[in-house]
């Protein structure tokens, strides 16, 4: 049975979740903005690490580290900053709160995600940040915000997970047709929660705005592109709540800048801080810095359930208590 009795804190956690490590008896130390080397080295003398995104767990973390660290805990959805082909090689268990084996009916930081979601389709079809910098410049440009109404629009979620079906329950609610794209969901399964599911090709034409809830997997790299937005309807908006890399950007500027896309929500970038300027830049671009789990309660869920599931595998209950 796997025994973890030293845990490193690797990026910004909650203190609940080093409360709840100490109070079961683990030694617990936070030492987060660790480069690559020197997590080769320190990683040597603890059984677990604790990561939420800006830490990469690399595969020469793992093999340097092979034989003594025992557990990569991600205090997140997926595990996509964790190379999952070298920790299983070196026999490492990788958890992650969210996951398919959840319990917990909260969902880890998936209602924080679907509900910024919702935000960013309402910020666009109200251009609310673009309106409210004018106000802060001095303006009353009322007619320069003409806004529309999503009631009647038609919402097309690819990826029906825990987010997704989030995100459509709530813009339902505002009267949006939602459509959806998911390989592993059924029509049946789809149907019971009002959404049309639809193949991807079917999609792009009747979609006024395309949100993405998918893991950045090679499948998923890209899925919108130069092409893809072609068969897209002409003033769609996009939002990207869930990871970089599964828009194009450069393609997607393009589309803005051609007229053919009408706007774009974007959380989540190909590189964090973002390097590629012309999206952010773009005047038809909302942006937020990777904010989709940023809620004081989402974040207490998951230092919790990180924490919840290392003990549990302790106590031999398996994770989350099974
Ligand atoms: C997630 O994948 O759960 C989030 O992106 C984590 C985070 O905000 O760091």
């Amino acid at each position: 049975m796997i025994s973890i009795k030293s845990v490193l804190i690797a990026d910004e956690i909650e203190q609940e979740c080093v409360d709840l490590l100490q109070q079961n008896g683990l030694k617990v130390d936070k030492k987060i903005k660790q480069t690559e080397a020197q997590l080769c080295e320190l990683l040597k003398n603890y059984d677990a690490v604790i990561v939420r995104s800006a830490t990469k767990i690399t595969a020469k973390i793992l093999e340097s580290t092979a034989g003594s660290l025992k557990l990569v805990g991600r205090a997140g959805t997926g595990v996509d900053n964790i190379d999952v082909k070298a920790a299983t090689l070196h026999g490492i268990i990788n958890i992650f709160v969210s996951g398919p084996l959840l319990k917990n009916k909260n969902a880890g930081n998936s209602r924080s995600a679907a509900e910024l979601t919702c935000t960013l389709i309402l910020s666009l079809a109200r251009h609310v940040p673009s309106a409210h910098s004018s106000m802060k410049d001095g303006k009353w440009a009322r007619k320069d915000y003409m806004g529309e109404e999503v009631y009647g629009k038609t919402l097309a979620i690819i990826g029906l997970g825990r987010i997704g079906q989030e995100v459509a329950s709530r813009m339902q609610a505002f009267g949006m047709k939602v459509i959806g794209f998911d390989p592993i969901v059924s029509a049946d399964e789809a149907a019971k929660r009002n959404i049309a599911l639809k193949q991807l090709d079917e999609i792009w034409p009747l979609a006024d705005y395309i949100t993405v809830h998918v893991p950045l997997i090679p499948q998923t790299k890209d899925l919108l592109n130069r092409e893809t937005l072609k068969k897209c309807k002409a003033g769609v908006r996009i939002i990207n709540v869930a990871r970089g890399g599964i828009i194009n950007e450069s393609d997607l500027v393009d589309a803005l800048d051609s007229g053919h896309v009408g706007g774009a929500a974007v959380d989540v970038f190909t590189e964090e801080p973002p390097t590629f300027r012309p999206l952010v830049d773009h005047p038809k671009v909302i942006c937020t810095p990777h904010l989709g789990a940023s809620t004081i309660q989402a974040q207490q869920r998951v230092a919790v359930e990180v924490a919840e599931n290392i003990v549990n595998l302790n106590n031999g209950t398996g994770l989350f208590g099974a």
